[in-house]
């Protein structure tokens, strides 16, 4: 298997260029009609009027009227690289995927890094979690690994998600950053502690998306080739090691450079310095689930390393850079839905509405589709079925086979019941309601927001407080009020410490700060 480069399903990206009587490649139209001259438009006379029949005029300015898709609603701002997969321990005990069949095997990677809450130009250095979206091309489709490099999430009901979206993106007024809508929120619900911590930690303002890990976040289930299953957890921790960058530093760089982990990513790329993250997963026995001490398809919590210890899988390394940001970061599109054989969902709330979200908003933002696209279809598995049509198609279309199942003819695509993509568990029945999980309500949400405070260095643990505190200063007072009694309620420490900041903020000339 190889890929050679994001174009590599169009046909076209490898014909030979068509040649000028300069014998240099012809500029032609969008239709491939000479292009004579691209300085002068066509006019009558000199200095006379411009002229509707210069199609190659009107061609240009329409063409760049429609040059922007909308852009993503959330983690607009990224930057993504291709690489490969390797495999470099046996796990097929716990998954028959055949990306993972053998030691020392490869599959080609395309990943795209991202800041969640700012615009397509938005700064790298914000403060905000990290997306890190691995797409898998295997030879049963693709399996797109869709993550963010903290193991939690602010909500565990995707219900809440848009709400927690506007409240940290745009203010529909004044449009802008608004850090009473954000804390309103964050303050109103408080299950978002564990990710605050970690969003207002050292860990915050990754030193570039190399310095970081990725984390799959939610529970998933592994089936291997006997049908028996396990639920796990991935983990892609960084061969570079964690590297943050401080508040002071995240602001200067801001202003120099918006640009600035794009700008590592390919430079480090491109001299050979190739980004690595070792696959690592956690492995719970589906027994297990029940009986573990937090809820594990709770998304505000982690399986403790002790309890369920990592275990290697691979290695990922990305060593080509895009050779244009439209066609493969832009134009990408990664689907938390698409799993392949061996890879498995879980009850979680808001695992369940991702596999929804993503394909819904690919179809809106790339059309129906956008899975055609080179940078999206999966090179070495053949899509083969009875869908047609629709905007932006660019294959086939199907040809003249029929487009309906079940017909008579036996060399068109038929199901293969063979094809297991779900194993059967045990799925407890219950009456269809509006509740939160039992054990959300009998769980500590503060505990493991407690271990992580505690577990700081005395450094760290001042920098959050600032960090906290600084951004909070814009809030109303009762907003920041409430906020401190949710950090009471996890550590006093924790409360004073942001108090204190608060007050010597509030004391300096310093603005709120709604980037770093
Ligand atoms: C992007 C929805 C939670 C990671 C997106 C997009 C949507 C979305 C609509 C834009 C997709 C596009 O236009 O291509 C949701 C919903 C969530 C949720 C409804 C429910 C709470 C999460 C969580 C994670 C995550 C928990 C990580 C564990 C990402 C990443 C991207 C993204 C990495 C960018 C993908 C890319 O690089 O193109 N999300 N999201 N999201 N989301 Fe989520």
């Amino acid at each position: 298997q190889s890929k050679t480069n994001g174009s590599v399903n169009n046909p076209r990206a490898r014909e030979e260029p068509r040649l000028g009587t300069h014998g240099k490649p012809l500029y032609t139209t969008l239709a491939g009609h000479p292009v004579s001259d691209d300085n002068n438009s066509l006019t009558i006379g000199e200095s006379g009027t411009g002229l509707l029949e210069d199609l190659h005029l009107l061609e240009k300015l329409a063409h760049f009227n429609r040059e922007r898709v909308p852009e993503r609603v959330v983690h607009a701002k990224g930057h993504g690289a291709h690489g490969y997969f390797e495999v470099t321990k046996d796990v097929s005990d716990l998954c028959k995927a055949k990306l993972f069949s053998e030691v020392g095997k490869r599959t080609p990677i395309f990943a795209r890094f991202s800041s969640v809450t700012g615009e397509s130009g938005f700064v790298d250095t914000n403060r905000d979690p990290r997306g890190f979206s691995v797409k898998f091309y295997t030879e049963e489709g693709n399996w797109d690994m869709v993550g963010n490099n903290t193991p939690v999430f602010f909500v565990r009901d995707a219900i809440k998600f848009p709400d927690l979206i506007h409240s940290q993106k745009r203010n529909p007024q004044t449009h802008m950053k608004d850090p009473n809508a954000f804390w309103d929120f964050l303050s109103l619900v408080p299950e978002s502690l564990h990710q605050v911590l970690i969003t207002f930690s050292p860990r915050g303002v990754p030193d570039g998306f190399r310095h970081m890990h990725g984390y799959g976040s939610h529970t998933f289930k592994w089936v291997n080739s006997e049908g028996k299953a396990n639920w796990v957890k991935f983990h892609f921790l960084s061969d570079q090691g964690i590297k943050n960058l401080t508040h002071e530093q995240g602001i200067k760089i801001s202003g120099i450079n918006p640009d600035y982990a794009t700008e590592d990513l390919i430079q480090n790329i491109e001299k050979g310095n190739f980004p690595s993250w070792t696959f690592f997963v956690q492995v719970m026995p589906l027994e297990d689930a029940e009986k573990y001490k937090y809820d594990p398809f709770d998304l505000t919590k982690v399986w403790l390393h002790k309890d369920y210890p990592l275990r290697e899988v691979g290695k990922m390394v990305l060593d080509r850079n895009v050779t244009n940001y439209f066609a493969e970061v832009e134009q990408s599109a990664f689907s938390p839905a698409h799993m392949v054989p061996g890879i498995e969902a879980s009850p979680d709330r808001v695992l369940q509405a991702r596999l929804f979200a993503y394909d819904d908003a690919a179809r809106y933002r790339l059309s129906g589709n956008y899975l055609q696209l080179p940078i999206n279809a999966c090179p070495f598995a053949k899509v083969q079925n009875y869908a047609r049509d629709g905007t932006m198609v660019t294959t086939d279309n199907g040809g003249s086979k029929p487009n309906y199942y079940p017909n008579s003819f036996s060399d068109l695509p038929q199901p293969d019941s063979a094809q297991k993509d779900v194993h059967p568990y045990n799925h407890a029945a219950g009456v269809v309601d509006r509740k939160p999980a039992r054990r959300w309500v009998e769980d500590d949400d503060y505990e493991q927001p407690r271990m992580l405070w505690q577990n700081m260095s005395s450094e760290d643990q001042e920098q959050t407080a600032k960090n906290i505190a600084g951004h909070i200063m814009g809030a109303k007072d009762f907003i920041q009020k409430r906020q401190i009694e949710v950090f009471r309620r996890c550590d006093e420490k924790l409360a004073d410490k942001v108090e204190e900041a608060l007050a010597e903020k509030k004391k300096s000339s310093e603005p709120y700060t709604m980037v770093a």
